[in-house]
């Protein structure tokens, strides 16, 4: 809801809005603070005016905030580097986008954590304005992450095996639906739990083609040939049995360090099978492309998926502006469903 309050300037108004900035790093629960502005509502020339409409809370965003992520926007800086938004207006030599159109942050360190926002034409991109709030809303980190995943590294064809673990999470769950769709194999490792069943169903309801545990994985009871890419969220100890079970020239994706432990490699692979370790950080692919071509191409294809169903909507808890610190603090320590900031 927006309160106007007309100042002496007739042309410009202030308009009231709500975010939730941090003044320096810490404990994100504690760091972060339900924050009150007026801003202008005309955007300047080179500039969109942007009302935010839904966001999620991200591990990297909670990263940010503690300080030991890559990306550092200026202090005091507004939470949230995803979710999507609508137009509003565009000043005069704006041309990628118009009123009414929804758009998603150019890159990370916007801050998506608010009401309203006066943006630069170039921290914005367009996207599909028919894609329900459930994909927007997360539209721009984890599809992408696992769409480039699965086809930056390694050629792919049908039938081939993809290993990954971590495979519950929102990155994981993308990765098994494109697998799926592009007839590649998935073969997913998971944490243990009372519910494993409900899980492995739900995995194999997306397309999971084998669920294992951690432990089965230490195990090395399974066997799976003919493993091409392996996806590492985790490190330590499960990145090690993961590259054990990389085919002859295969390739481990490192793109999450959930344990919080270094990459462990077998020797015996990296020897005998000439296997390869890249890292993959999505914010980077995007930093580096010249044009908005590549991107635009795979945000039709995601979209499309979307659209018609192949991809299925992600399972959120919704969250107003002043829940902050519950959600932020659930976030952290709980993942089944990821938390997302409702904003409309
Ligand atoms: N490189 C990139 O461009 C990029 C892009 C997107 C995400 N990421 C990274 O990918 C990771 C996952 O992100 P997300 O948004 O998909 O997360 P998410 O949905 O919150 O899921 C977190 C996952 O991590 C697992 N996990 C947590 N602690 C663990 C531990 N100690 N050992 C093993 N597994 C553990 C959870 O399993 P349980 O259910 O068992 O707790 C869950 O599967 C994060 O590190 C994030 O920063 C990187």
């Amino acid at each position: 809801m927006l309160k106007i309050k007309n100042l002496r300037c007739s042309v410009q108004r202030a308009v009231h809005t709500r975010q939730l900035a941090y003044e320096g790093y810490g404990n994100p629960p504690e760091a972060i603070q339900l924050k009150s502005i007026n801003i202008g509502d005309k955007p300047a020339a080179d500039q969109v005016f942007v009302k935010w409409i839904a966001a999620p809370i991200n591990p990297a965003d909670l990263n940010q905030i503690q300080g030991v992520y890559p990306v550092k926007p200026t202090l005091p800086a507004v939470g949230g580097n995803e979710g999507f938004g609508k137009v509003i207006s565009v000043g005069s030599n704006v041309k990628s986008v118009k009123e009414g159109d929804h758009v998603i942050p150019n890159k990370s360190g916007l801050g998506t954590w608010r009401e309203l926002g006066l943006h630069s034409e170039t921290d914005v991109f367009l996207i599909d304005n028919e894609l329900p709030l459930e994909y927007a809303a997360v539209f721009q980190v984890n599809p992408p992450t696992a769409y480039r995943m699965l086809k930056d590294f390694i050629h792919l064809k049908k039938g081939d095996t993809v290993v990954q673990n971590g495979a519950n999470s929102a990155v994981g769950k993308q990765v098994i639906q494109i697998c799926r769709i592009l007839g590649i194999k998935s073969v997913n490792v998971v944490r243990n739990r009372d519910n494993l069943e409900d899980l492995v169903k739900e995995l194999k309801d997306l397309g999971a083609d084998d669920v294992i545990t951690q432990e089965e994985l230490y195990g090395r009871k399974k066997k799976f040939p003919g493993v091409k890419l392996a996806l590492n969220c985790v490190g330590g100890r499960s990145s090690l049995f993961l590259a054990s079970l990389l085919d002859h020239g295969g390739c481990m994706v490192t793109y999450g360090g959930m344990s919080k432990q270094p990459v462990d490699c077998p020797t015996g692979p990296l020897i005998f099978k000439d296997i390869s370790l890249r890292g993959f950080w999505m914010s980077r692919w995007y930093d580096i492309q010249k044009t908005p071509e590549k991107r635009q191409e795979m945000y039709k294809e995601l979209a499309e998926w979307m659209k018609s169903g192949e991809m299925k909507k992600q399972a959120f808890v919704n969250n107003r502006l002043e829940d902050h610190a519950r959600a932020i603090e659930d976030a952290q320590n709980k993942h089944e469903k990821k938390q997302l900031f409702l904003l409309d």
